[in-house]
C-alpha cells in the first residue's frame, strides 16, 4: 500500500489498475511564475535575438573574445603589409576575425555585413576595380579611391595592424557567398597566391 493512501488528501476519485489521482495541485507561485515566464519571452527573443545586432550572448562573446585577441598585438609585432604577410595571416582564422571585426566596425555601412556590396561594390566575387594583388587591398584601404567615394583609411584606425589585417579579411571574403551579391564590377583578376 502507498503512503498517500493513509493522508487526508482528497482524491479525484478516479482509480486506474487500483492507481489513484490526489488532488495535488502545483503552487500558485509555481503556476504564475510559469506564466510570466511565457508572458517574458517575446520580449526577450526581440530583444536578444530580433534588436539590434551584438545583443546576443554569442555575438557578445564573439566580441569581446576578438577585442582581447586585439590586445594581443605584442604577440605579432608591427606587420608589414607585404604579400607574404598578408597569404600568412588569411591561413589564420583567429586573425582574419580580428579583421573581421574591425570590418564590421567601419565598412559595413557601404559593402554590406558580409561583403556583397552595397554603395560600394561587392567584395566576395571575383571581379575587383582597383586590386590585381593582395598588397593592392592595403594600398586602396589606406589611401581611398574615387575621390573620396571610398575614405582613405590610413590615419583613422589606433593600430597599423588594423588596417592590414582588414585587408586580410577583405581578401578572405573572395569566393564566399554574401546574402545579396550586388553584381560583379570592374574585372576577373588571378587568385591569390597560397605562399
Ligand atoms: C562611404 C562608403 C564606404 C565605406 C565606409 C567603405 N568603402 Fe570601400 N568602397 C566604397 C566605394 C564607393 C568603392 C568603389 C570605388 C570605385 O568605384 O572606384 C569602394 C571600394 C573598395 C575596395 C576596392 C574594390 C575593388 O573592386 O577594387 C575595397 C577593397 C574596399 N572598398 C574596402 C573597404 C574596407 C575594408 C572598408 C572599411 C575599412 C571600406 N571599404 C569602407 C565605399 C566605401
Amino acid at each position: 500500500m502507498n503512503t498517500h493512501s493513509t493522508t487526508s488528501e482528497p482524491s479525484l476519485g478516479h482509480s486506474y489498475d487500483g492507481i489513484q489521482q490526489y488532488d495535488n495541485p502545483l503552487p500558485r507561485w509555481w503556476k504564475w511564475l510559469f506564466l510570466a515566464s511565457i508572458a517574458y519571452c517575446p520580449f526577450y527573443l526581440m530583444y536578444f535575438h530580433a534588436g539590434a545586432p551584438g545583443r546576443s550572448v554569442d555575438e557578445q562573446y564573439q566580441a569581446n573574445a576578438t577585442e582581447n585577441t586585439r590586445k594581443q598585438y605584442a604577440e605579432i609585432g608591427n606587420l608589414s603589409g607585404d604579400q607574404q604577410t598578408m597569404v600568412k595571416f588569411l591561413k589564420d582564422p583567429k586573425w582574419v576575425g580580428v579583421g573581421q571585426s574591425i570590418f564590421k566596425a567601419n565598412c559595413v555601412s557601404c559593402h554590406a555585413a558580409d561583403g556583397g556590396g552595397n554603395v560600394g561594390p561587392n567584395l566576395c566575387d571575383e571581379n575587383f576595380k582597383h586590386i590585381k594583388a593582395l598588397p593592392d587591398i592595403l594600398k586602396v584601404i589606406n589611401e581611398g579611391v574615387a575621390g573620396g567615394a571610398m575614405p582613405a583609411w590610413a590615419t583613422r584606425f589606433s593600430h597599423k595592424n588594423d588596417v592590414i589585417l582588414v585587408s586580410v579579411y577583405v581578401a578572405s571574403l573572395r569566393g564566399s557567398k554574401p546574402a545579396i551579391a550586388k553584381a560583379p564590377d570592374g574585372s576577373p583578376i588571378p587568385a591569390w597566391p597560397i605562399e
